[in-house]
């Protein structure tokens, strides 16, 4: 089989790791990869081997879902003992990061009364010295900010830690991937690699262009031993072919969660990509990598949660994105990492960094850079987008995760883009607590009553309803409810017909039927059909 060419399975995970966990972007900018490194991981790891039986009850109870446990039913604790000594031997730069981050946090607080910060700099911890700018806000309160891009150049920057795990799956499930690392076993090989490894395009190209598997063994590098499990990903079967969409319609295409394509013939955006894999029985009708284009003109990232921008679909689909927007942010604060940084850093060479009201437009379509309020408890996060797409004179609002708290904002977007024909809106309107996502920043632990009350949550009935009043919209679907199995390693949601976000949802779906708004929740799959022009708007639902 080594001369012949092959295909990639459909169903292999291109996994990218970093010291053996999922890797997410803030595993992967400096200052956040050293705060969760040293405490999301280190005191999930202590706590399990303190107490394994309590981690393997916490994650039997649904209830438990996506908290800090590891799912590792009946492994060996010293294979835990040996990531933990590992991490500790092999990155004292991060955990002297931490350790730095935590003592300039201390230094300000005491130090920094509203007189020139100046000479302060003498006193920041000697590894952080250059990489810092101290300064206050209007109301005197200290802070500091990173030049993130040199810290990109530093040792912290480890790009020894990454490593792609390839794998064949045969279902959905997969551990919660926040909580739980990944051990090595029998049916999974693990590449030491940088993640811009120009060898991963190459291997995600072979799901639709064959190559020979010596060719693809040798440009990755795999060991000898790993070469009878390497040639199982393979097969001589071509795939189903892709049909470029050719007709003279607007084409929305849903992929599950907040994963958009939109398509023309002239075409394709896809939003906040995050693919499924085929190739084995599932219950729920999905699109996935066979259904994407050759290339994809423009992927849009609305915002950095880790069910928005997933480097294990974004690192496969690299070699076929031709322009890669996601907000831009310039503050170099701790808790909003740069995004375009973080992404070239990576091997993506094509980011494009767009910010509120900013246009983009090629053929007969212009992408709009829209506010994104709330979800993001309150921190000053500015790496987070909505997106208005238009194309001829139809219109589609792309509002992911965003939670509609002062309907103002929409009322002067309203006046700059009018009405709009379609919304996509996510209402995960209760949400994790601060804690959840962004607790390894915090200098000190929140108070339980703060930490509850500013969750990661989006709108409600409410709060959708304001955006109809305002947008006008023919058609309203709420996505991004991360219900697919395909991603409940990475949402950590599960809802019955009684959770909040079902009922809210519920209630927004039925007003807007009353009101002769087309609205409906999606789940695994839909495909709609729109015309160009709104006059003579008309819609094929095929599936
Ligand atoms: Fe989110």
């Amino acid at each position: 089989m080594t001369s012949e060419p092959v295909f990639l399975k459909p169903n292999v995970v291109i996994e990218p790791l970093i010291d053996s966990w999922y890797a997410w972007t803030h595993l992967l900018s400096p200052a956040t990869a050293a705060l969760n490194v040293t405490k999301r991981h280190m005191d999930i790891i202590d706590s399990y081997l303190h107490d394994p039986l309590a981690h393997a009850q916490a994650v039997a109870n649904p209830k438990m879902r996506g908290g800090p446990f590891m799912d590792l039913p009946g492994q060996p604790l010293e294979e835990i003992k040996a990531l933990r000594e590992r991490t500790v031997r092999e990155r004292p730069g991060l955990f002297a990061l931490a350790a730095a981050i935590k003592e300039l946090n201390t230094l300000l607080q005491a130090q920094a009364k509203g007189y020139s910060l100046e000479p302060l700099y003498q006193k920041v911890p000697d590894i952080l010295k250059g990489y810092v700018e101290l300064y206050y806000d209007l109301s005197n309160n200290p802070s500091f900010r990173f030049f993130e891009s040199l810290l990109y150049k530093s040792e912290f920057h480890c790009e020894e830690a990454q490593e792609i795990a390839l794998w064949l799956t045969d279902n959905d499930h997969r551990p919660f991937c926040l909580s739980t690392p990944r051990l090595p076993d029998a049916h999974t090989i693990r590449m030491r690699m940088p993640f811009s490894h120009r060898g991963i395009d190459d291997l995600a190209r072979m799901k639709r262009s064959p190559l020979p598997l010596e060719k693809i063994r040798d440009r990755l590098g795999i060991a000898a031993g790993d070469i009878p499990l390497f040639e199982t990903f393979f097969t001589a079967e071509p795939p189903r072919p892709y049909r470029k969409y050719d007709g003279d319609k607007i084409r929305m295409r849903y992929f599950g969660h907040a994963c958009i394509l939109i398509e023309t013939k002239e075409l394709s955006i896809l939003l906040d990509p995050l693919i499924s894999y085929y190739g084995y029985p599932s219950d729920v009708d999905h699109f996935s990598d066979f259904d994407l284009p050759e290339t994809i003109d423009y992927v849009l990232i609305t915002h950095n949660h880790q069910d928005h921008i997933l480097l294990e679909t974004l690192l496969p689909l690299r070699h076929k994105i031709r322009h890669l927007i996601v907000p831009g942010s310039k503050g170099g604060r701790l808790e909003d990492p740069e995004l375009p940084l973080l992404l070239r850093a990576i091997g993506f060479r094509n980011v494009v960094a767009m910010d509120e009201m900013e246009k983009v437009s090629f053929h007969d379509c212009v992408i709009t850079g829209l506010p994104f309020t709330g979800e993001h408890c309150d921190l000053n996060i500015q790496s987070k987008l909505c997106y208005h797409v238009e194309i001829g004179k139809f219109s589609l609002l792309f509002m992911a995760d965003s939670r509609i708290m002062e309907p103002a904002v929409y009322s002067h977007v309203h006046r700059e883009i009018g009405d709009v024909d379609v919304i996509f809106l996510g209402m995960e309107c209760d949400g994790a607590p601060l804690s959840w996502l962004y607790g390894p920043l915090l200098p000190r632990k929140l108070p339980r009553e703060q930490d509850g009350g500013r969750r990661l949550a989006g709108s409600d009935c409410e709060k959708g309803l304001s955006l109809v009043d305002i947008f006008h919209p023919r058609e309203l679907y709420v996505y991004a409810m991360g219900q697919e199995p395909w991603l409940e390693f990475i949402s950590s949601i599960k809802y019955t017909e009684d959770s909040n976000p079902i009922v809210q949802s519920d209630k927004l779906i039925g007003i807007c039927g009353q009101r002769g708004i087309l609205a409906e929740r999606l789940f695994g799959e839909k495909e709609i059909l729109y015309e160009r022009k709104p006059e003579s708007l008309s819609i094929n639902v095929i599936s």
